[in-house]
């Protein structure tokens, strides 16, 4: 029996520590480590098959020497989670899936074991096998080489793994597995650090992908360890409002392809259906064009995006007008509001402006800022713009329109979609020609006004 070594770690940034202390250096949070018991494993949890022992040294390579053949990725046939993962799922590697509870993961990856073409391993240590089979019929397509398991012991899984040899491995979730090795309860840093560590070494010994599920604290990052993101080649984000029906997929870290790639899902009654072009989707279709709203030509990642920009402004009933904003960051929108008031000489000051992006898409692209402003001018004047006009530039403190980057991505995005007019900065460099759309080049924020209100 090894001897029984006990380290403090911090339950909030994973920083170990040799004694106890109130505040934690790193994080500064009070009272957050906790003592641990840690034993040093004796041996290594996941033995490698004596079939698959690979003795192997590496030696250094030239550069040149080294080959590099592309790795064949397995393909997910998932061509969203695909595009974000950088073209499939690398053999060999570790990724982790973080999102809210309730957002959709076991979903996502329920499903795309179901339809993976391999034999996938589903282990799951938080439903029952029942559980998983309604939600499977919910599903479809069955699939008869998806084995689910349900088990928290890495020894345990490794066993079953051993006899099944699956192609691809899924852990649903990190937090709720725990190795003999560590005495601590399960979700603590010590054990997660520990199960990681135990599927990392597997995954590469064997070359089989694993894909983690992990959960993530009040303030959005993942449980556990900090160390956990580093350890593992990939980190997924899904993220999306729980009361719409939008989810976006996002590569926080991709040690195979870029991280800019973005996958777009849509949440119904038999799972998550994926979005191919969503620009279509998040545009309501109107007969009549109303006040208040306008669209904008956004990027998100690497991909295009028109998202509809809805806007109320109305006379403030009570003392202090009231400024709220969905989707969209609200001292930006004090700020466009302030630019109105000074530049353009509109009486925003006494108005309630409530200012909501269709979908329940979070959106950090500047570009978006003439739309916000387009839209609150249409609402003010209760005037609806033309609806095939939009929208793709930044709005500086001097009300200047200011370039924002892949413009021509955008027009191009814009013309694809039938829009009739795109308002871009004079600044931006455009070198399209011939397009169908019309391109509206302007340079401050008056000139918008003298365009779209009549
Ligand atoms: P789930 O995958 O359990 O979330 P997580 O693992 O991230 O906690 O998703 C649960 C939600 O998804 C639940 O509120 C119901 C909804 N859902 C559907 O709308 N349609 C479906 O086909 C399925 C399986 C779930
Ligand atoms: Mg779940």
């Amino acid at each position: 029996m090894a001897k029984v070594k006990t380290t403090f770690f911090c339950q909030n940034c994973g920083t170990q520590y040799a004694k106890w202390q109130g505040q934690c250096n790193a994080c500064k949070e009070w009272n957050t480590i906790v003592e641990e018991v840690v034993q040093k494993p004796d041996k290594s949890d996941w033995k490698t098959p004596s079939s698959k022992t690979n003795k192997r040294v590496s030696k250094p390579l030239r550069v040149n020497e080294i080959d590099a053949s592309k790795e064949a990725r397995l393909n997910s046939l998932d061509n969203e989670f695909n595009r974000v993962l950088g073209g499939g799922i690398v053999p060999g590697s570790l990724t982790l899936l973080g999102g809210e509870p309730g957002i959709g993961k076991s979903t996502l990856l329920l499903q795309i074991s179901l339809k993976l073409p391999y034999k996938t391993l589903y282990v799951s240590g938080e439903e029952s096998q029942k559980q998983i089979k309604m939600r499977a019929e919910r599903i479809n397509p069955v699939n008869d080489t998806c084995y689910i398991l349900t088990e928290t012991k890495t020894q345990n899984i490794f066993k079953q793994i051993e006899s099944l040899e699956p192609d691809i491995v899924i852990i649903d979730s990190i937090q709720t597995l725990h190795s003999d090795y560590i005495e601590s309860s399960s979700g603590s840093i010590s054990q997660i650090k520990e199960c990681t560590t135990e599927l990392i070494k597997f995954a590469k010994e064997t070359n089989t992908p694993v894909i983690l599920i992990g959960h993530i604290t009040k303030d959005g990052n993942i449980a556990g360890p900090k160390i956990l993101e580093h350890m593992v080649d990939t980190v997924l984000h899904f993220e999306g409002d729980r009361n719409h029906v939008f989810r976006i997929l996002r590569a926080q870290k991709n040690r195979f392809g870029s991280t800019h790639e973005l996958g777009i899902y849509e949440m119904q009654g038999s799972g998550l259906r994926e979005v191919s072009n969503p620009s279509e989707i998040l545009i309501s279709k109107k007969d009549e064009a109303l006040s208040g709203n306008a669209i904008a030509a956004t990027l998100e990642g690497v991909r295009p995006l028109m998202i509809e920009v809805q806007a109320l402004v109305s006379t403030a009933v009570y003392g202090t007008p009231q400024r709220s904003a969905t989707g969209f960051n609200a001292k930006r929108l004090n700020m466009l509001l302030a630019v109105l008031e000074k530049r353009a000489g509109f009486r925003l000051g006494a108005k309630d402006v409530f200012l909501n992006i269709t979908g329940g898409i979070n959106v950090d692209d500047p570009a978006i800022d003439l739309a916000v402003v387009a839209a609150i001018l249409s609402s003010n004047e209760d005037e609806a713009l033309q609806s095939d006009f939009c929208f793709a530039a930044e709005v500086g403190l001097s009300g200047e329109i200011r370039p924002v980057q892949r413009v021509e991505q955008r027009i191009l995005e814009a013309e694809k979609l039938g829009f009739s007019t795109i308002f871009v900065s004079k600044y931006n460099k455009i070198s399209l020609k011939d397009t169908a759309i019309k391109i509206q080049l302007i340079s401050k924020i008056e000139d918008l006004v003298d365009l779209i209100i009549i």
